[in-house]
């Protein structure tokens, strides 16, 4: 795993946009695997402001969402269908037809999980994907849990995640309790891996990704194990990391 510290939000943000940049500008089909959460805007609105001055573009790209709501339908304002077109494809050249979340308004977990999984597989899976991390290491929707997940699963949110994820909704009842996740296994068949952190909640998540036991009860220190894994992270996300 590669560490770099970063000043701030802003200098993460630019930081991340500018390897995916890169990582499109030497493979312009790149099969990019992209994240929600508040963490990324700041990195998809530096490649929309480099998009619009020519020095990037998503003509031939296509993407590959980590997870959706179960219940949720893509117009839904909370449903991260509707996240990515507003805060990203909207803006950009991209194919909305190359652009993929899993379909939260299939009630058929079986098919709603293989359909998606096929989808990567036969994209040849992700060249790189950029991931957040919850608060308790979850990353995707990929919650502790005993075992690691593989493919695509229909996972319960933790009461932690549903209270974290409560302020991006008007009523925290809103929140849904179901998600469809892609499955860790997917995520470590990523060419590259990204993961972006800021912020002090996240120190003791980022600690136990870099620094503690490869173990299910934290998802994202399998991390540990990826041959081209690059954290981004802010001094506060790093504040119990030992220094580099
Ligand atoms: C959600 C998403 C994750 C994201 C996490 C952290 O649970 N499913 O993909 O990494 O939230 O979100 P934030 O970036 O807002 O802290």
């Amino acid at each position: 795993m590669k560490l770099i510290r970063v000043k701030d939000y802003d200098d993460m943000s630019r930081k991340v946009a500018n390897i995916i940049s890169a990582q499109v500008i030497l493979k312009p089909n790149s099969v990019l695997g992209l994240a929600t959460g508040t963490t990324p805007i700041g990195a998809y609105k530096q490649l929309i402001d480099w998009y619009h001055k020519g020095d990037v573009d998503f003509a031939e790209v296509s993407t590959y969402n980590l997870d959706e709501y179960r219940g949720l339908t893509g117009d839904d304002p909370q449903s991260y269908r509707y996240f990515m077109n507003t805060q990203f494809f909207d803006h950009i050249d991209i194919d909305k037809a190359n652009t993929h979340v899993p379909d939260g308004s299939n009630p058929d977990i079986e098919e709603a999980c293989s359909s998606y999984d096929k989808m990567v597989k036969d994209a040849g899976y992700v060249d790189l994907q950029l991931l957040g991390i919850g608060r308790n290491g979850h990353i995707g929707f990929n919650e502790p849990a005993d075992a690691f997940s593989k493919g695509t699963q229909c996972v319960d949110l933790t009461e932690s995640t549903i209270e974290a994820n409560s302020r991006l909704f008007d009523d925290p009842k809103d929140v849904p309790r179901q998600a469809y996740t892609m499955g860790v296994q997917t995520i470590m068949n990523a060419r590259m891996i990204v993961v972006a952190a800021t912020g002090e909640d996240k120190a003791q998540a980022v600690h136990d990704m870099v620094f503690g036991a490869v173990t299910p009860q934290c998802p994202a220190s399998i991390l540990q194990l990826h041959t081209n894994c690059v954290v981004v992270a802010d001094d506060a996300a790093l504040s119990l990391c030992p220094e580099q």
